[in-house]
């Protein structure tokens, strides 16, 4: 079913779903001077300072979540591949070593810049199974269960592997089962290391409840120790088909059987018929101005792009900024935030469902209507709604810069760590819990506490809102800055605001940008999330004193960035995981 907005915004959403899929090299206009001439540092008390390591490279760069992960896309970049080949060995080796985020039953978004400038966003987004209803995941009182998180019922129709093909045979030029041989080794066996064993053991409890998946992650029971070495034969098995017969394999042959008799075993909505009409889809990305420089994100079925862009045009018509980190600066942003994620509650959800009055929303106009409602002694609060929320996000970001100069920025994800924490039997991959990301309870707070709208209402075919933001910065000059991600669930959006902010105003290295303290506001709950430890008591104090909620909250948004220096390209792995950057 189509769902259509009031037809006063349908007027304002002229720009929403006609575009061509690609945009082509802009024309940068007037540099809009960045505010502040000197360099932000981050305060040397802050547990992440000096923590992140810079990795230079004169030709090309990979920024991943596991080390290994890098060093099989650096290995492709080196043969000859390009930033779509690499993305497609990455995308699969990450299914193999970093199995809380990394996948084959999940989905994901990749925002592609080739060096000629033409920009285009694929997306490869779950979708709800053709059986799922607005309130699948009520019960009889209208309060949400918790089977739109664990169990066959959370899971979404997985995209990644037809988005990797799409992707493939749209740009590739390395044959595609020479991309996927390093995941199967991979999957053969790998050793564990520190931050796999954490992530196993924090998730243990729950995987342990399918039967599959406590044989495939678990040993006795138990995350496998550090430093042995891990072997997944039905993983290696299942990646060897899809490297001989391609997304087939996967979406109508065996592993397609496999999928629908493991919803059979627990009640799960996917069927054959689902799986055969998945495609992935080409689209337009957001395109946004900052302070002269051009930055393109993912659109919705995304919130990312349009979220952040909101961010950003309200943050840029301050014409000076306080210093980083003081209560004047974490109020204008957070106040930004708050209104950004209103908007993004209430109006986004599918493009192919929903019309969305998007060029409004990133109208420089807009921005200064509600700039001007920002009180600059006094929080807003935002509309109240009875809310709670739990603290579960996984995803995992990678950043590609290739020789030639293409750029892929590519989230990909299960949704919550592990998804669903169903493995499909014989198979060995997870599926999703995706069919959280909906509003399962129009109104009423999700996995990540976000309150959303009909927009996001759960239908038969129709893709969850995400809040995916892969990301590429342009220069002045209209040449590629940086290429920046991040998992985090809505957090997602603040990290790499924070990330781009950081470097575009406060003239922090990418390594200083990525570990400074970050803040997270998405209007409800209304308080402002300081990550702990990153703001001193005094800040905090003048935050309550303005009238804000504030509370500290682990901030698991881990960015993977590459930028443009002088002498190539440097990459920086957020400190706060185990992530690593690999260039040559
Ligand atoms: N599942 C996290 C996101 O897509 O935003």
């Amino acid at each position: 079913m189509r769902r259509l907005l009031p037809v006063s915004f349908v007027v304002l959403a002229a720009c929403a779903g006609g575009r061509a899929p690609e945009a082509a090299a802009p024309r940068v206009g007037a540099a809009r001077a960045a505010v502040l001439a000197g360099r932000a540092r981050i305060p040397t008390t802050w547990g992440m300072a000096g923590r992140a390591r810079t990795v230079a490279a004169a030709r090309a760069m990979v920024v991943s979540g596991h080390p290994l992960a890098s060093e099989v896309g650096a290995e492709v970049l080196k043969r000859g591949g390009n930033a779509i080949d690499a993305t497609v060995a990455v995308s699969f080796a990450l299914a193999a070593v970093l199995p809380d985020a990394g996948n084959i039953g999940g989905g994901g978004f990749i925002v592609y810049r080739e060096t000629a400038g033409r920009v285009r966003t694929l997306d490869y987004r779950e979708k709800a199974p053709a059986a799922a209803s607005r309130d699948m995941y009520l019960d009889a009182q209208g309060n949400p269960t918790d089977h739109s998180v664990t169990g066959h019922r959370a899971a979404g129709v997985p995209g990644s592997v037809a988005g990797l093909y799409e992707a493939w045979k749209q740009h590739g030029t390395r044959p595609w089962a020479e991309l996927i041989e390093p995941a199967i080794r991979l999957a053969e066996g790998h050793v564990i290391d520190a931050a796999r064993h954490r992530d196993l053991a924090d998730d243990a409890e729950r995987l342990a409840r399918f039967p599959a998946s406590r044989r495939q992650f678990l040993v006795n029971g138990r995350a496998p120790a550090r430093g042995t070495t891990w072997r997944q034969p039905d993983l290696a098995r299942t990646l060897r088909l899809i490297a001989d017969s391609g997304p087939a394999v996967f979406y109508r042959g065996q592993i397609a059987d496999l999928i629908v008799a493991e919803m059979e075993r627990g009640g799960g909505l996917i069927t054959k018929e689902d799986l055969r009409r998945y495609r992935a889809a080409w689209r337009s990305p957001i395109q946004l101005r900052y302070r002269g420089h051009l930055i393109y994100s993912m659109p919705p079925p995304s919130s990312g792009g349009v979220t952040m862009g909101e961010i950003l045009n309200i943050m840029e018509g301050y014409d000076t900024l306080p210093p980083f980190g003081s209560a004047a600066y974490v109020h204008r942003e957070a106040e930004a935030m708050r209104r950004a994620f209103i908007d993004r509650n209430r109006w986004l959800g599918d493009p192919d469902f929903v019309r969305m009055p998007l060029e409004r929303l990133l109208s420089k106009s807009y921005a200064a209507q509600l700039r001007a409602q920002i009180d600059l002694r006094r929080a807003t609060p935002t509309p109240p709604f009875a809310t709670d929320e739990t603290d579960g996000a996984h995803t995992t970001h990678f950043s590609v810069v290739d020789a030639d100069g293409n750029a892929a920025s590519v989230t990909t994800t299960l949704n919550n760590s592990f998804g669903s924490a169903v493995t499909v039997t014989g198979a060995g991959f997870l599926l999703n819990d995706e069919m959280d990301d909906f509003a399962t309870a129009p109104g009423k707070p999700n996995l990540y506490g976000l309150v959303q709208g009909e927009a996001n209402a759960i239908a038969s075919g129709k893709r969850m809102l995400s809040a995916m933001t892969p990301s590429i910065v342009l220069d002045t000059t209209g040449r590629l800055l940086m290429v920046v991600g991040s998992p985090g669930g809505p957090r997602i959006i603040t990290a790499v605001y924070h990330v781009i902010a950081n470097v575009l105003d406060h003239r922090m290295s990418l390594a200083d940008a990525v570990a400074a303290p970050r803040l997270h506001h998405q209007a409800l709950p209304d308080s402002i999330s300081l990550e702990p430890g990153g703001f001193s008591p005094a800040v905090m104090d003048s935050l309550r004193a303005m009238g804000h909620g504030v509370r500290e909250w682990g901030y698991r948004g881990l960015v993977m960035a590459i930028q443009r220096s002088p002498a190539g390209w440097v990459g920086v792995a957020d400190p706060r995981s185990g992530g690593g950057a690999v260039g040559y």
